[in-house]
């Protein structure tokens, strides 16, 4: 499993500084130029400056991405999922179906728990010293799984249960398909990551771009 991240402080506004465009395809720089903030701005071209660098580096270019039916990015041959939030965008490359979720631990939306997780989740939150990052915690690894299967937010939260099990989380009730997960934090940011198959993951061995 190979990690990368972007801080997008280390890029210009691509408004103010359009020559950063020309590092993405015209699909991406549509994508970009249409977003209202600037730092929505900088996510979306980190984005697909991480994705065109993944692809470079397994011998593909943006002529082989295509989108599965709920939008998942995809490319024969190479299995990755990126995510993005705050200051970061982070990548992951695998060997089978993966799926990662990053999200800054600020003002947890507790109320989803309420509405949305399995009573055994929300136990785990309750229990917690700090709720807020036991909610980002179980959310990360919920979006994690669910954009390993592609399936994104059309996999609804409440199909799947999320279990802490000898110093680990693994699906518990309902899972559509296998999933293996890790999560670990960078200053304020959980990152969870789910794969088909198990795996290890180094804490903080990401490879930063740019
Ligand atoms: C996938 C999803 C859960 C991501 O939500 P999020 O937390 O806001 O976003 P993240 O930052 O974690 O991830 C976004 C990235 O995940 C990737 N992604 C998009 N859809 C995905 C999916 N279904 N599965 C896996 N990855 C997906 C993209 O690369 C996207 O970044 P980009 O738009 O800049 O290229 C959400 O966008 C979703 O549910 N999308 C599916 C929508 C759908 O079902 N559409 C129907 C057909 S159009």
């Amino acid at each position: 499993m190979l990690l990368y991240r972007i801080n997008i402080n280390t890029l210009e506004d691509p408004l103010q500084n359009e020559k950063l465009l020309e590092q993405v395809g015209p699909e991406r720089r549509n994508k970009v130029i249409r977003y209202l903030q600037p730092d929505d701005r900088k996510r979306s071209l980190g984005a697909g400056i991480m994705i065109r660098k993944l692809l470079g580096e397994n011998g593909l270019s943006e002529s082989s991405l295509k989108y599965s039916e709920n939008g998942k990015p995809v490319a024969d041959h190479l299995y990755f999922n990126i995510s993005h939030a705050g200051d970061y965008v982070v990548g992951v490359v695998s060997d089978c179906e993966v799926g990662c979720d990053i999200e800054q631990n600020v003002n947890a939306p507790l109320e989803i728990a309420e509405h949305y997780f399995y009573s055994s989740e929300r136990e785990y939150i309750e229990a917690a010293v700090d709720p807020g990052k036991a909610f980002f915690t179980l959310w990360t690894l919920k979006e994690s799984y669910m954009k390993m299967t592609g399936r994104g937010m059309g996999l609804p939260l409440d199909s799947f249960e999320i279990v802490r099990k000898d110093a680990r989380f693994v699906l518990g009730k309902s899972p559509e398909k296998p999933g293996f997960f890790r999560t670990m934090e960078f200053e304020d940011y959980i990152f969870s990551v789910c794969n088909e198959s198990d795996f290890t993951l180094n804490q903080n061995e990401f490879f930063d771009i740019l």
